[in-house]
């Protein structure tokens, strides 16, 4: 897997069968702006962990643009074909597994809210496990830590998990490290820190932490491409 990160939660992983953009909050994304264009981005998947807009971001205007398949929750789906006219979807929801092809996505609960910026219902929030080309990459999307964890980290052989660490929305620093500690993975990668003043954090001090605990932490800059 070839994972490029725009800041934020935004990131683009490539593997054998499809490009795959993950939460692509592009405009407004003061890390993405500098790296990143809408215009450039042609997935040919687009992965949401849920709708608020620092995730659902520039999803139509890149879908639309790509003729990406976009990959989310139900409720997602309907909003996409509701308000865009945008069908090219495919609705999972907490639970479900499957295989397209390019891999195989797990969708895993997350301990969080999901509503459009316009305020309707975004469905209920996930994070995905995504396993290609023999690699297993963990997105957990926007969460507060969640016992259930445990189980994700004992159905799957997690090579890298992208956890958020803002705190104050999701998981702080320390409930990352926590997370590790259940999920197990061979590399961790912060996200969703830093964009907004309510999310700064020490990530130096945080990936000290990690590497107390025993486990790989690597900090990507935005526009950094990274091979897993
Ligand atoms: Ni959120
Ligand atoms: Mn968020």
């Amino acid at each position: 897997m070839e994972i490029t990160y725009f800041g934020h939660s935004a990131l683009q992983i490539r593997v054998a069968g499809a490009t795959i953009l993950v939460d692509p909050f592009i405009n407004g994304n003061r890390f993405a702006e500098t790296v990143v264009s809408v215009e450039s981005l042609r997935p040919d998947v687009i992965l949401l962990t849920h709708a608020h807009g620092d995730h659902w971001g520039d999803t139509a205007a890149i879908a639309e643009a790509s003729d990406a398949l976009v990959v989310a929750n139900y409720e997602i789906t309907q909003y996409l074909s509701r308000q865009h006219g945008y069908e090219k979807s495919f609705g999972m929801n907490t639970g479900g597994r499957r295989d397209f092809g390019w891999g195989r996505l797990t969708v895993t609960y997350a301990r969080h809210s999901s509503s459009f910026p316009d305020g309707s219902f975004g469905g209920n929030p996930n994070g995905f496990v995504l396993d290609a080309d023999g690699c297993t990459a963990y997105v957990m999307g926007d969460t507060a830590l969640f016992a259930e964890m445990e189980w994700i980290g004992r159905d799957h052989d997690i090579d890298v998990a992208f956890m958020p660490i803002g705190d104050c929305f999701t998981m702080g620093p320390d409930a990352a490290v926590r997370a590790a500690g259940m999920i197990k993975p061979g590399l961790t990668v912060p996200v969703h820190y830093n964009t907004f003043p309510p999310i700064e954090v020490d990530v130096d001090a945080w990936a000290e932490s990690m590497a107390g605990a025993g486990f790989a932490a690597r900090i990507v800059e935005p526009g950094e491409t990274f091979s897993v």
